[in-house]
């Protein structure tokens, strides 16, 4: 495929949807491509607490986990521009949501559940699919997410292939909503000239 011209981005680019889309995998590419940092917020709220998500589950709860990725979140949209990868239940926090769409430029990797399950089943390491059945637990979470996922300002289809091919369908959506929304990139002009 094409490599098309770099864009400038004007705010962190936080991808989000579920578990086994690719978001860290795609994310690196494209903080490649657009010459920023790539951060992945779960690593970021392990280092924070410093343990591993499976223990802030265990131990003191999801809801105690939303609350710690709510403030890592916010802090890193205050930070340079850069890509941002979020846990699949981040953008559903409706207070997590509010910040990254007042903050940031949002992307949904949606990929279908077939797709995501063949993806999920490698590792054995997210605390929501332990218990169950992981296509039931999948399947569930899916259709409760995806009216959310949805309200993100930019929705790219996965699939199985080349992960340089997603990114780029990212990057021509990205310039697509810039082209639309010529304030975004005046205020980034406003921000860094002061
Ligand atoms: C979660 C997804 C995980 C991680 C945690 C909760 C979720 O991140 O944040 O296990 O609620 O979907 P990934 O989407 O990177 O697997």
């Amino acid at each position: 495929m094409k490599r098309s011209r770099m864009t400038k981005l004007p705010r962190t680019l936080v991808l989000v949807g579920m578990m086994g889309a690719g978001k860290s995998t795609i994310g690196r590419r494209l903080a490649t491509r657009l010459g920023v940092d790539f951060v992945d917020a779960d690593a970021e709220i392990e280092a924070a607490a410093g343990c591993s998500i499976e223990d802030i589950f265990e131990i003191h709860g999801e809801a105690a986990f939303r609350d710690g990725e709510r403030r890592v979140i916010a802090r890193l949209l205050e930070g340079p521009v850069h890509v941002l990868a979020t846990g699949g239940g981040a953008f559903c926090d409706p207070r997590t949501r509010a910040e990254i769409r007042a903050r940031g430029i949002s992307v949904w990797l949606r990929a279908d559940l077939d797709l995501l399950l063949r993806r999920v089943a490698r590792r054995n390491n997210r605390p929501l699919l332990k218990n169950g059945d992981m296509r039931e637990t999948l399947e569930r979470l899916l259709a409760e997410r995806s009216p959310l996922y949805a309200e993100a300002d930019i929705v790219v289809d996965t699939a199985e292939g080349p992960a340089e091919d997603t990114a780029e369908r990212v990057l021509a959506a990205l310039r697509a909503h810039l082209a639309e929304r010529p304030e975004l990139t005046a205020d980034h002009a406003a921000d860094t000239s002061s």
